[in-house]
């Protein structure tokens, strides 16, 4: 797949994900709750957590059509979507990494204020697994249970909430590789990697295509933590959309600081060969969207 493939098919599915977010995340919630959390989570931000979901499924359906799984692979898409909305309002309060600026505009604290970015993120957190388990469905009981578990272990202590444990308690430190590169796998790399699953659930992958859709989303969430830290070193914040330079401001461990520019920078590719290989390894004839995302992932530059 070419990039103006990849682009083509990008902006189909983020026109229906951006639709899709829009409509279930009620401006209803009261006293000013839903205007945050449409506020954290719509006009902005890549996607990317939703693509990897939706191109999971795309590998493992090999074309067919089944509307009930294409309809909990999306709600699967927004319900990640959700989950990462929901660590980036957390990741920018104050009592974290104190960030002003979040997908070109002020982060949801400094907009509405502490209680409420709180609470935002709280409730995005329950909409994502009300997302998975709704009303009068014809989604299988057993898919809607394994899509919540494969995204609470991603989000939990195991997963994202864990490694920004580790994250915090790691300021000014200096961490050995194998440490950090722990910090990775759970603050990023798991719920990247879970969204993978997530789309994977929804299909009937065999045992080897879905150990082969592991290795990829661990090598690719990896690899797009280490290109967050590069980027937070060569990136300016006006493409980035938020607060450049933050890592070594706040004392933070990245593999930047580690390993130096070049070599980090050596170790994405090599995660992106492993990644591609894990795809190969998979029997699958449908991933050259994955194998395409994998791509730019390794080669973005916001
Ligand atoms: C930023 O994630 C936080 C990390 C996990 C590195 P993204 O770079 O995917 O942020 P958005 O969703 O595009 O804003
Ligand atoms: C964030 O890592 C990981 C999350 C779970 C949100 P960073 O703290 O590096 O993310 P940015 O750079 O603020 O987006
Ligand atoms: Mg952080
Ligand atoms: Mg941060
Ligand atoms: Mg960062």
């Amino acid at each position: 797949m070419n990039s103006a493939e990849l682009d083509q098919w990008t902006n189909y599915w983020l026109a229906v994900v951006e639709q899709a977010l829009s409509s279930w995340i009620s401006p209803q919630a009261p006293a000013g709750l839903g205007e945050a959390m449409r506020y954290a989570v719509l006009d902005g931000g890549k996607r990317l957590r939703p693509l990897l979901v939706l191109a999971a499924r795309e590998a493992v359906a090999h074309g067919t059509k089944d509307d009930v799984l294409d309809e909990a692979a999306l709600r699967a898409a927004c319900a990640v979507e959700l989950i990462h909305a929901y660590s980036l309002v957390h990741d920018d309060m104050p009592c974290m990494d104190n960030d002003l600026l979040r997908r070109g505009k002020l982060t949801v604290h400094a907009q509405f204020g502490e209680a409420q970015a709180l609470l935002a993120g709280d409730a995005l957190q329950a909409l994502a697994f009300e997302f998975l388990t709704p009303d009068a469905s014809t989604i299988p009981d057993t898919v809607q249970a394994r899509l919540c578990r494969l995204l609470a272990t991603s989000a939990g202590h195991a997963g994202m909430a864990g490694g920004q444990a580790i994250d915090l308690a790691s300021v000014g430190m200096a961490l050995s590789e194998d440490q950090l590169r722990q910090m990775h796998r759970l603050k990023t790399g798991a719920l990247l990697e879970g969204s993978v699953m997530m789309g994977a659930a929804c299909g009937n992958a065999s045992p080897q295509a879905l150990s082969g859709l592991k290795r990829y989303g661990e090598a690719l969430g990896l690899a797009f933590q280490v290109v967050d830290d590069i980027l937070d070193v060569i990136a300016d914040s006006a493409t980035l959309g938020k607060t450049a330079g933050k890592d070594a401001a706040n004392d933070k461990p990245t593999y930047v600081s580690l390993l130096g520019l070049g070599k980090a920078k050596s170790y994405v590719q090599f995660l992106l060969q492993e990644a591609l290989e894990a795809l190969h390894s998979t029997g699958l004839t449908h991933t050259h969207t994955l194998a395409a995302l994998a791509e730019r992932v390794a080669n973005r530059n916001t």
